[in-house]
């Protein structure tokens, strides 16, 4: 490795994506539906407001127009950003310094981990409890007794589907004072938000995205909602022109037909719901979703994994987290994908 490299991004490992040609992949989150055909004369339209020859509008400004109807606030309570990845980046530039603190309660999403390590600042992992619920007390404990200046709580949580209750999301806000980062990437999934807490509170920022309920993940568009105050010292850190004039013309598709979304989003849940009554009986522990996914464990979970490979059903295991050992995290797909897991599930484990 190159002499001058920083050592803590030689720590790092690449992002690797799975290449494989699955007939179903149930490994990212993704929406199993792709909306171009039905959409098309309405992105040619919106494309054709863009000028490709000329930077787009580097602050989003139609989108972030429509994005505060959606939600309730002004646009100055939003920020866009190339995915909510690029959101977890920027917030973590603003707030993290060389050996900050930061809280991440664990097992969650692998890049605020990251963004922290380049930022150089120091994560703090919190263990969950057995059963994978938040330990919300260890959480206050370690923010206040490592002065943390950000906590990241993502809510639903990935991988295990869990959400944190209102009450416990007040308490980390109120007993410390940490920036809370709320990744409320399923929020849709879910329905409930602590935007509201956002708006007033300058400690508090909630990042979405549209790669998961709104279908469109390939466009690459995340934002945050907060105080304007807040919005403002992320602006600081965002590249000019950030967000493409492409992606910002079909993201103001997707959010045009919004009630196509949720009906898609309800048919969902009702898949989700579909899926565990029909595998409740089986020797599986399924935790309790309030996402697109659903994470079982299994003493089976080598056998399965083989299983679904050999059906071309791609899913996502963690081989190299201890906690998440057995664990096997599926996305909700369509019914005939859904159909597919459930029949390899029935195949593999037995009746209690
Ligand atoms: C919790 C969470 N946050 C953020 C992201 C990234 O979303 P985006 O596609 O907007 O970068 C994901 C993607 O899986 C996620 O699970």
């Amino acid at each position: 490795m190159n002499k001058n490299v920083r050592a803590k991004i030689a720590s790092l490992v690449p992002y690797k994506v799975s290449t494989v040609n699955y007939r179903w992949a149930l490994n990212a989150n993704e929406s199993p539906i792709n909306l171009f055909s039905d959409w098309q004369d309405e992105i040619i339209a919106e494309m054709a407001k863009e000028s490709i020859n000329l930077y787009p509008s580097s602050n989003c400004d139609s989108l972030r127009d429509m994005l505060s109807e959606i939600n309730g606030c002004l646009p100055e309570n939003i920020i866009c950003g190339n995915g909510s990845d690029e959101i977890i980046k920027m917030i973590t530039e603003v707030f993290v310094d060389q050996q900050d603190k930061v809280i991440i309660p664990t097992p969650t999403f692998s890049e605020y981990f990251t963004s922290v390590t380049v930022a150089g600042g120091e994560i703090v992992p919190v263990k969950p409890k057995t059963d994978f619920t938040f330990d919300v007390d260890a959480i206050i404990q370690a923010a206040n007794q490592n002065q943390a200046k950000l906590i990241f709580l993502c809510v639903p949580n990935n991988p295990t589907g869990l959400a944190m209750t209102d009450s416990d999301i007040a308490r980390i806000i109120d007993e410390t004072e940490a920036i809370i980062a709320i990744d409320e990437a399923y929020y849709e999934f879910y329905g409930k938000t602590s935007r509201l807490t956002a708006l007033i509170n300058e400690r508090v920022i909630i990042m979405r995205t549209l790669s998961k309920a709104f279908g469109v993940a390939g466009i690459r568009l995340g934002y945050a909602m907060a105080h304007p105050d807040t919005i403002d010292l992320i602006q600081r850190v965002r590249m000019p022109y950030n967000i493409s004039a492409l992606t910002q013309a079909v993201a103001r598709v997707a959010l045009q037909n919004i009630d196509q979304i949720n009906s898609i989003t309800q048919i969902m849940i009702d898949e989700r719901k579909r899926i565990v009554d029909q595998l409740r009986h089986l020797d599986l522990e399924i935790f309790d979703s309030h996402t697109n996914f659903i994470l079982y464990r299994s003493d089976k979970a080598d056998e399965l994994l083989t299983a679904f490979e050999k059906n071309r059903i791609g899913v996502r295991v963690y081989p190299k987290d201890p906690s998440l050992k057995n664990c096997i995290r599926i996305s909700l797909g369509t019914k005939e994908a859904n159909d597919a897991v459930v029949a390899v599930f029935k195949e593999v484990v037995n009746n209690v």
